[in-house]
């Protein structure tokens, strides 16, 4: 199919701007959480908008290789959230539209592109729907966490916790107040978050 009249072309550019939004409400997100003290989680937070930016990149790109010169202005008509709330809520809620995206958005993106022939584009939309998945677990957990109070304190005895800024760890069931090497507050100490 020529890519001019495909789906695809609006697919890939609605998912340009919901990436890039997405990255930018993230970089809203990292602050807020910078501001309220949590600055471990806002180092996550400020590395899930990087992944989002570098996602936005693919799919600008891959409009350009196969659009070439044809590519000018793409019209698109889609919702995007607009939601605010609290840190917490906003998690939730962030959480809630990886989990639309890498379930419903882009595994049906990447069958519309192969059907029109666009093999390549199909498997982006997987390899991007799947670390869409891992944000999603990411926000939740730390949205978990935040509610149930067990970012700086540990549920299954002892814990090792590690002060971001200068490496000290801390064997215990919560991480101290501040860090008794470099002294800063709690919210440097992290938990392991990674995916499980
Ligand atoms: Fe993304
Ligand atoms: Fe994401």
């Amino acid at each position: 199919m020529d890519f001019q009249m495909s789906k695809t072309k609006e697919n890939l550019a609605r998912s340009f701007a919901a990436e890039c939004q997405e990255g930018a409400r993230y970089q809203f997100l990292a602050q807020m959480a910078q501001q309220e003290g949590y600055q471990y989680m806002s180092m996550i937070i400020r590395t899930l908008a990087h992944n989002e930016m570098a996602h936005a990149k693919q799919f600008f790109q891959k409009i350009g290789e196969l659009g070439g010169q044809n590519v000018q202005n793409i019209d698109i008509s889609a919702g995007y959230p607009y939601k605010t709330g609290t840190l917490q809520e906003t998690l939730t809620f962030e959480a809630h539209n990886e989990q639309m995206s890498s379930d419903s958005i882009y595994p049906k993106f990447a069958d519309i592109a192969r059907d029109e022939g666009f093999k390549e584009v199909g498997e982006l939309f997987d390899m991007v729907s799947k670390v869409e998945k891992t944000h999603q677990r990411t926000l939740e957990k730390l949205a978990e966490s935040l509610k149930s109070n067990a970012l700086y304190k540990s549920n299954s005895g002892e814990q090792a916790f590690k002060c971001d800024e200068c490496g000290t760890i801390i064997l215990g069931k919560s991480a101290p107040k501040t860090c008794p090497l470099c002294k800063m507050g709690q919210g440097y100490f992290r938990i392991d978050f990674s995916i499980n």
